[in-house]
């Protein structure tokens, strides 16, 4: 067999990587990405349900492909996702041209779900939970990512039931791949040439398998001499326990930038949304981690206007984000989510929760200004990714995972880079390499 896959992928990290893995295991049965959906024999949608109209937004999608292929022959149409665990067989029997619906605990059943439905055109849904199994299939074909950073899945699940969201019920509970799973997996990364590793979870700093913490798993993957960068996303505050705080004690591969998302400055609201640790447990982590090292940033996400959030707890959250100076922030206005208990909350009007969100975005837009500004004229480290569209140039990340475009070279993709900062805006940093002869690189 020889087919063509078109992946459009939605949502966070972690459907990004498995987007990755979905194609490593649908290669073997012969399928080939294209970038060009139209060339498509398979069409994917690796979906979010994580806020708005996500659902509705899928049958829009389809209903796009459907008019692109109206005068050719039909793909195979694929839903992967939360949206497809989320609404599982519902989605068979509302949009006819749906083939198969794929949760995403059951990746590894992808390749028979395919061979199958060609072989007898009955149309499946697969959505239980199976994480070990999944896992155990993946880490069998191996992950095939030869970017210079690549995402790695060491936690999947969440069993936390914020109020507000659907992880728990589109990811199942949580899970912690074993110890070697993922050190096998991160030697194979380093091996294809990966020199950033951004360990996933919803709930990362939970990972524990035989109580292996990811305080474990971070000073382990150091060791591999090829990582140059260690990250990890996304955290909960409730896990951030001192062995992983103390991780940055003596680390040189861990990167100074902790997002720890804290959703509102107000207790109160916290406790509406059944986060589970107030805004002092917050801060003391802050200060934990600022005490070991003063240049550690932290980012975060923000839910603005959640239900019986008041001006002053709204001037909590404004009050948080100046005393930390977040950087690279995410702020969302809260979306009701089916099935979650803050789902039938009566909503803030719109005028306020637009107004809300605008004057967080403000600040935190400044924030990130300010930092890259503070940045130029000086020296900072840039691992570099790839080559600019144009091939002029150099792009690459800051330790703090800002984008960096200077005068490198190709031979420059890979390295950690010293770069003079010359001119910067809210999203980007643009330097200069001084002098080429003398760079000493990692
Ligand atoms: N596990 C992470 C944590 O505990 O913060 C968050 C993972 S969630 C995939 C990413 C972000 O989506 C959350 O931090 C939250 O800000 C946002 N989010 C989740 N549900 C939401 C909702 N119903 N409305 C608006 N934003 C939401
Ligand atoms: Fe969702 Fe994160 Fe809360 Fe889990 S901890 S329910 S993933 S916001
Ligand atoms: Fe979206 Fe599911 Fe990730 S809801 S944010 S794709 S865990």
């Amino acid at each position: 067999m020889n087919q063509k896959i078109f992946i459009k992928t939605f949502g966070c990290q972690m459907n990004e990587y498995d987007s990755n893995r979905i194609y490593d295991s649908v290669k073997k049965i012969g399928y080939q990405k294209t970038e060009n959906y139209e060339d498509a024999n398979c069409y994917l949608l690796n979906t979010c349900h994580i806020r708005d109209k996500a659902k509705e937004k899928v049958y829009h999608e389809i209903g796009r492909v459907k008019k692109i292929f109206r005068s050719k022959k039909k793909p195979l149409v694929i839903i992967t996702g939360c949206v497809a665990q989320a609404e599982n067989q519902e989605m068979l029997k509302r949009e006819p041209y749906i083939d198969l619906v794929i949760g995403p605990q059951s990746y590894h059943k992808i390749n028979d779900t395919i061979s199958n439905y060609i072989e007898k055109k009955k149309k499946i849904e697969e959505t239980e939970f199976d994480a070990v199994s999944k896992f155990n299939y993946l880490s069998k074909i191996k992950n095939k990512n030869n970017k210079i950073s690549s995402f790695l899945t060491i936690q999947e699940g969440c069993d936390k039931f914020c109020h507000f969201c659907v992880v728990p019920y589109t990811r199942g509970p949580e899970y912690s791949r074993p110890f070697n799973q993922v050190l096998d997996e991160a030697k194979h990364l380093a091996y294809n040439g990966v020199k950033e590793i951004i360990l996933l979870g919803q709930n990362v700093n939970a990972y524990n398998n035989e109580d292996y913490k990811l305080s474990n798993l971070i000073i382990e993957i150091e060791k591999l001499d090829e990582i140059k960068r260690v990250r990890y996303t996304t955290s909960h505050p409730k896990d951030m326990t001192d062995d992983l705080i103390d991780v940055y004690k003596n680390s040189e591969k861990l990167m100074p930038l902790v997002h720890l998302p804290v959703q509102s400055g107000s207790n109160k609201v916290l406790k509406l949304m059944n986060r589970k640790h107030t805004i002092n447990e917050y801060l003391k982590i802050f200060d934990k981690l600022k005490n070991i090292n003063p240049d550690i940033e932290f980012s975060s996400d923000f839910i603005i206007a959640y239900p019986g959030e008041e001006e002053d707890d709204f001037k909590d959250t404004i009050d948080l984000i100046k005393r930390i100076n977040f950087i690279n922030s995410y702020s969302f206005i809260f979306s009701p989510r089916p099935g979650t208990i803050a789902e039938k909350y009566d909503l803030i009007s719109k005028k306020i929760s637009m107004e809300r969100l605008e004057k967080v975005q403000n600040i935190l837009f400044e924030n990130q200004t300010r930092m890259n500004k503070s940045l130029e004229n000086k020296t900072i480290d840039v691992l570099v990714e790839n080559l600019t569209d144009d091939k002029t140039r150099v792009f690459g990340r800051s330790e703090y995972m800002t984008p960096v475009i200077f005068n490198g070279k190709k031979s420059d993709i890979g390295k950690i880079i010293k770069v003079q900062i010359k001119k910067s805006n809210r999203n980007s940093l643009f330097g200069e390499v001084i002098n080429f002869s003398k760079q000493k690189v990692a």
